[in-house]
C-alpha cells in the first residue's frame, strides 16, 4: 500500500519556521536525553552499586530491568495522559518525576530504595517517549518536521553518549551516585522549560480552545497569518470519527496505522541495536580486545557515531523523505549484521577479528542511526489522527519498550546457546523482514501537514 506519490506541503508547510519553534523542540528534546542517559549510565555504575550493597544477580537483573518495565507502563499510560491533560503537563509532569527517581536513587540506602527510585525513573523514560515526539510534531511546520522531531532521537543518542563519559569520568573514585543524581540537571531545565514553553496548537485547538490554538500558532510561525494551518486543523477534527476511546484505536481507518507503529516499535528492537549499546564492551571483548579500558574506548567511538550519524539524519530527513533513509539503512543493517556474525563464525581470531567486529559495529550503528533509530519516533508522532495522537503513539512507544525488555533479557541467554554468529545472523534476518515491512507499508510523510496524513488514512478506508 506503499503511497510514493508525491506529497503536497499544505498550509502549514508553506510557512517559514521561527526561532521560537527550536526552542520548544529543543527544551522538549531534553526529554531524550534523559531517556539515553538513564538507560546508558547503569552499566557502568552497576558494578560500584554491586560493591556497596553487595547485590546478588538477581538484584542486578531487577535494577537493569525495572527501567524497561517502568518504561513500557509510562509509555503505555503517557499517552493517554497527554490527550487529556494536554502534552506540556504532562511533560512538566515527566520532569518532576526524572527529578525524583535521579534523587531517590543517588540517595539509596538499601537495594529496595534504589530499584523503587529505578522505577520510578523509567516512568519518566515512558513518560517522556510518547509524549516528546508528539509535542514537537504538533508544533513544527510540515517542512521541518522530520528533523525537528528527530531532535528527540538526537538527544537520546547524545544522552547515550553522556553517560557512558560520565561512568568513565566517576569510574576512579567509584562515584555511582554522582552518575545516578546528575540526571537531575537536565530533568529540572525541561521542567523549567515547558514552564515558560505555550501548550501545543493542536491539543488546544482539539480541546475547542481555538483562540488559544489561534495564539500558540502565532507565536511558533512568527506570524500573524496562520488562518489557513488553524482551519486546516478545525476542518481536519470535524472530520473525524474518533472520540478519543481507547476502541478507537482499532477503527478500520487507522488499524493500518497502528500495525506500521507497533510492527516498527517491535522492528526496531529486535533487529538487535540495544544488545550493541548495552553490550558493547562484552562483545569487543569476546572479539579479541582483552582490555576493559579498549573495549570502553571502543563503545564511546560506537556512541559517537550514533551522534553523529543521526545528525546525518536529520538534514537528509526532509530532503529525501522518511522512506529512502528507512529503506537504505535497514538495507545497511542487514549487511552489517551478516558480516558481524560472519566474523564470528570464520576461523580468524584475535586482532584482525577485533578490527572487523569494532567496524562493522559501527556501521551497523550508522545504519541503525540514520533509518530505524530516528524514523520510528518521528513516523509514531505523524500517523496517528489528532484525537487519539497520544493514545496510539503510547501504544507503539510500549510495545517499542516491551520489546526492548524481550531483547535485551535474552540476549546473553542467547549468545550462550546459539553463539555469537547465529545470534547476529537472526537479527540479520528479522531485519530483512523489517525491511519487507517497511516496503509494503511505510507511507511518505515528508512535507505534508499532520491534517493531511490524517485525512489519507481516510481517502485509503473509503477507497478501500
Ligand atoms: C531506541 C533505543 C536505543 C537508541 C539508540 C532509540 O531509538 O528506541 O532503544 O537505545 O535508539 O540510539
Amino acid at each position: 500500500m506503499s503511497d510514493q506519490q508525491q506529497p503536497t506541503a499544505g498550509a502549514a508547510g508553506r510557512v517559514p519556521s521561527n526561532k521560537f519553534v527550536y526552542v520548544a523542540a529543543a527544551f522538549a528534546a531534553l526529554g531524550g536525553l534523559l531517556f539515553g542517559y538513564d538507560t546508558g549510565v547503569i552499566s557502568g555504575a552497576l558494578i560500584f552499586i554491586q560493591k556497596t550493597f553487595a547485590l546478588s544477580t538477581i538484584h542486578q537483573e531487577w535494577v537493569v530491568a525495572v527501567v524497561l518495565i517502568g518504561a513500557c507502563v509510562g509509555a503505555l499510560s503517557g499517552g493517554r495522559f497527554a490527550d487529556r491533560f494536554g502534552r506540556r503537563s504532562m511533560l512538566i509532569f515527566t520532569a518532576i518525576i526524572f527529578i525524583a527517581g535521579a534523587l531517590i536513587c543517588a540517595a539509596s540506602t538499601d537495594v529496595t530504595m534504589l530499584i523503587v527510585g529505578r522505577a520510578i525513573v523509567g516512568l519518566g523514560i515512558g513518560f517522556a517517549s510518547s509524549t516528546v515526539p508528539l509535542y514537537i510534531s504538533e508544533v513544527s511546520p510540515a517542512g521541518a518536521r522530520g528533523w525537528q522531531v528527530s531532535l528527540f532521537q538526537f538527544a537520546i543518542t547524545v544522552g547515550i553518549l553522556a553517560a557512558y563519559l560520565v561512568d568513565y569520568g566517576f569510574a576512579a573514585s567509584g562515584g555511582w551516585r554522582w552518575m545516578l543524581g546528575l540526571a537531575v540537571v537536565p530533568g529540572a531545565a525541561l521542567g523549567l522549560g515547558m514552564l515558560v514553553l505555550p501548550e501545543s496548537p493542536r491539543w488546544n485547538a482539539q480541546k475547542g480552545n481555538i483562540e488559544k490554538a489561534r495564539s500558540v500558532l502565532v507565536k511558533v510561525r512568527g506570524t500573524q497569518n496562520v488562518e489557513a494551518e488553524l482551519r486546516e486543523i478545525e476542518a481536519t477534527l470535524a472530520q473525524a470519527h474518533e472520540r478519543g476511546r481507547l476502541s478507537d484505536l482499532w477503527r478500520p481507518e487507522v488499524r493500518l496505522a497502528m500495525v506500521i507503529g507497533i510492527g516498527l516499535a517491535i522492528f526496531q528492537q529486535v533487529t538487535g541495536i540495544n544488545t550493541v549499546i548495552y553490550y558493547a564492551p562484552k562483545i569487543i571483548q569476546s572479539a579479541g580486545i582483552p582490555s576493559a579500558s579498549g573495549a570502553i574506548l571502543a563503545t564511546a567511538g560506537i556512541g559517537l557515531v550514533n551522534v553523529v550519524m543521526t545528525v546525518v539524519s536529520m538534514w537528509l530527513i526532509d530532503r529525501v523523505g522518511r522512506r529512502p533513509l528507512l529503506l537504505v539503512g535497514i538495507a545497511g543493517m542487514v549487511a552489517s549484521l551478516a558480516v558481524l556474525g560472519y566474523a564470528f563464525y570464520s576461523p580468524t581470531h584475535g586482532h584482525s577479528l577485533a578490527t572487523i567486529t569494532v567496524v562493522t559495529l559501527m556501521c551497523y550503528v550508522a545504519m541503525f542511526a540514520i533509518s530505524l533509530g530516528p524514523i520510528f519516533w518521528l513516523l509514531i508522532a505523524e500517523i496517528y489522527p489528532l484525537k487519539i495522537r497520544g493514545a496510539a503513539e503510547g501504544v507503539a512507544a510500549g510495545a517499542n519498550w516491551a520489546a526492548n525488555f524481550v531483547v535485551t533479557f535474552t540476549f546473553l541467554t542467547m549468545l550462550d546457546i546459539i553463539g555469537a554468529a547465529w545470534s547476529f545472523w537472526l537479527f540479520a534476518v528479522l531485519a530483512v523482514a523489517a525491511w519487507i515491512f517497511s516496503f509494503a507499508l511505510v507511507p511518505e510523510t515528508k512535507g505534508r501537514t499532520l491534517e493531511e496524513i490524517e485525512a489519507s488514512w481516510r481517502v485509503k478506508k473509503g477507497a478501500a
